[in-house]
């Protein structure tokens, strides 16, 4: 079966389209290259998976130079229930020290992800930190985390697409849409 068949059956409901994430990721483009106007070396860290999309669309709305790197994490789950615990899968290629990084996220539940890289980050002594996330859940936050640009704020949904999985599927879904509850529960 095609892939958006597939979608279309296990999706209650599209929650941002195509178009409206266009729209504010520009917005958030623009405001971060006005930012970045003077800093010399900035890097956009990516926190894959789930990051890879928004970054790319990001990234080529940017106006300033940058450079673009990745780092992966993973939570602890235990089925679909994040356990709070976060591992690094692997580390960003080059040193972030003394350079202004703006750590790149899909999305931000519980915090826990968020509130690991940042203290890692934060003990690299860069330039400066500062956090771009696409989507946040404020219902769900264990830990309060900080977040610079923020694209959306989402009700407490299972979402997939723009990056956003369910056990790995729907990631490339143009657009961001809730779950049916049966297929999670
Ligand atoms: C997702 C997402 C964030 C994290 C947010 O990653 O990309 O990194 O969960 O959740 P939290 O705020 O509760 O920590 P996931 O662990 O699903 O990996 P993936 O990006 O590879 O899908």
């Amino acid at each position: 079966m095609a892939q958006e068949a597939r979608a279309r059956e296990a999706i209650e409901r599209v929650l941002l389209s195509e178009e409206e994430i266009a729209r504010r990721v520009r917005e958030l483009a623009g405001q971060i290259s006005d930012d970045y106007a003077d800093a010399d070396d900035l890097v956009l860290v990516g926190v894959l998976k789930g990051s890879f999309i928004f970054l790319a669309d990001l990234a080529r709305r940017l106006t300033v130079p940058h450079h673009v790197d990745f780092i992966a994490l993973s939570s602890y789950n235990r089925g679909t229930v994040s356990t709070g615990a976060v591992r690094m899968i692997m580390d960003t290629r080059s040193s972030i020290s003394n350079r202004h990084v703006l750590v790149v996220e899909d999305i931000v539940d519980t915090g826990h992800t968020l509130d690991y890289l940042l203290r890692t980050f934060r003990a690299r002594n860069p330039a400066s930190l500062r956090v771009c996330v696409l989507v946040s859940k404020p219902e769900r936050r264990q830990v309060e985390v900080q977040i610079d640009y923020l694209g959306f704020e989402v009700p407490d949904m299972w979402l997939v697409g723009y990056g956003l999985d369910y056990a790995d599927r729907f990631r490339t879904l143009p657009y961001i849409a809730a779950l049916k509850e049966e297929v999670y529960r």
